[in-house]
């Protein structure tokens, strides 16, 4: 089939090239210039594994353009995958996605069939359906549908080819019959619903995901008044099916650009509808508390902060991307900083996106708040050297090689021997054996 698909930010690139790996000829839109440039030599602009080797791969079925009229033309199955970022208000910003509507309604001459890919509120697709039809030529007709992505950053691709459950939020037949042809090669259970109830579900499914998390990152601080450990809590409940041992791991708290922004999203949504969804502002105030009370833990061992130097390792918001978007230790350096520390930060891929950022000129305005955390704080290249010096190190994201400590090198490089584990990766025992003041969460 011809497929196109406007946006090429993680969802929208990672399906191009899902696409056309699964045979499809697939046209991705994006309409950022020096994005575009980088697609075109086939380089792609953010780290996911495997995604290069797969753009790479399908040169002949996977190509780039500017133009959503080439997209239009291109097929009659358009995804649109582009952002819907947080505005102040807490609500998603609609302006990509009533631009793209509109450009496609300006350019229709047959039938088209929008896919909503990015994660919007429900009755989206009926301001999509009308303002497209304010700006369509009368004769033309149209439909737009929903087709919500569950793919993680990081393990995108064995998402993306692997599914739970593929979502088909269709408004007829003939466009069920599209999306079912389009994904005809996938091994998931369909789920076919009206179009409203696929946009809640993103919603929901994600809302409930980041409830689980901040579930147990209260029970962990139970733990911690209780003298119990939460990994042997979070086992004993997970293996009840009902409950499931998935996202059960209590840390610093969420990030990202999906949870924070969603869940926040639901609240107002749900609001506007009428309902007052407390349930999601606790799990909310709770994410905020976590990342608190890891800072509680640094002052209580270090008592003053002033001039202190505090190692960081990890500024992603997770293992396996580069990717800082409400990354929790965003919050934790702007709190250190105003405690007047000396922070210096590893992270194995997000350094080198920190200093792209700090490099970009001061009227980017979606970088601006990043580059202001990420001022004046110590980027290192080597993992042993962020420790130089350093009265204490925090853990903020469990990449794979944070698991093993050089404890010789540590105990040489570090002024006091304190470690704040803020995603559980250490045992203990070992760590005090070695001579190390440690704490970590819920245990
Ligand atoms: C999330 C969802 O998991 C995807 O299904 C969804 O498609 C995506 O949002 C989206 O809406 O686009 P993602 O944000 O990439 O995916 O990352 P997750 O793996 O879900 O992790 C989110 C945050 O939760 C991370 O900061 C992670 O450290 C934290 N987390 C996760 C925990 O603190 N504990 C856990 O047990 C699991």
């Amino acid at each position: 089939m011809n497929i196109s698909i406007i946006g090429t930010g993680y969802v929208g690139l990672v399906t191009g090239a899902l696409f056309a790996e699964k045979g499809h000829n697939v046209l991705c839109i994006e309409n950022n210039k020096k994005k575009l440039e980088k697609l075109q030599k086939r380089e792609v602009p953010f780290y996911e594994p495997g995604l290069q080797e797969l753009v790479t791969k399908n040169t002949q079925r996977l190509k780039f353009s500017e133009k959503i009229s080439e997209g239009v033309k291109h097929a009659q199955a358009i995804f649109v995958a582009v952002g819907t970022p947080a505005l102040a208000t807490g609500e998603p910003d609609m302006t990509y996605i009533e631009h793209v509507a509109t450009e496609i309604a300006h350019n229709l001459k047959d039938y088209r069939l929008i896919i909503e890919k990015s994660t919007v509120p429900v009755h989206t697709s009926e301001k999509i359906h009308a303002i497209m039809k304010r700006f369509s030529p009368p004769d033309v007709h149209f439909e737009v549908a929903s087709n919500p992505e569950f793919l993680r950053e990081g393990q995108a691709l064995e998402d993306a080819f692997n599914p739970d459950r593929i979502v088909l939020g269709v408004p007829s037949t003939k466009a069920q019959k599209i999306l079912t042809d389009v994904y005809k090669d996938f091994d998931a259970p369909f789920i076919i619903t009206n179009v409203n109830s696929a946009e809640i579900i993103k919603h929901a499914a994600n809302s409930f995901l980041a409830m689980k998390i901040s579930y147990i990152n209260a029970v962990a601080n139970i733990c911690e008044l209780s003298n119990a450990n939460i990994k042997e809590v979070a086992e004993g409940i997970g293996l009840d099916k009902r409950i499931g041992k998935h996202f059960l791991n209590a840390g610093v708290g969420y990030g990202g650009s999906c949870f924070p922004k969603d869940v926040d999203a639901f609240v107002n949504i749900s609001r506007d509808l009428g309902y007052d969804f407390k349930l999601l502002e606790e799990v909310q105030n709770i994410n905020r508390d976590q990342k608190k009370r890891l800072v509680k833990k640094i002052k209580k061992h270090l008592w003053v902060i002033k001039n202190k130097v505090i190692a960081i390792w990890g500024l992603s918001f997770k293992p396996n991307t580069d990717d800082m978007r409400e990354a929790p230790a965003l919050d934790i350096i702007k709190e250190l900083k105003r405690s007047q520390a000396k922070i210096q930060i590893f992270d194995p891929k997000a350094i080198q996106k920190a200093r792209e950022i700090l490099e970009l000129p001061a009227d980017e305005s979606h970088t601006a708040a990043l580059k202001e955390t990420l001022m004046e704080v110590e980027l290192y290249d080597n993992q042993y050297k962020a420790t130089e010096n350093a009265d204490c190190l925090i853990i903020l994201t469990e990449w794979d090689e944070f698991k093993t400590l050089n404890f010789e090198v540590l105990k040489q490089k570090m002024n006091q021997h304190i470690i704040i584990d803020g995603r559980n990766i250490y045992n203990s025992q070992e760590l005090e054996k070695q001579g190390f003041i440690y704490e970590s969460v819920g245990r």
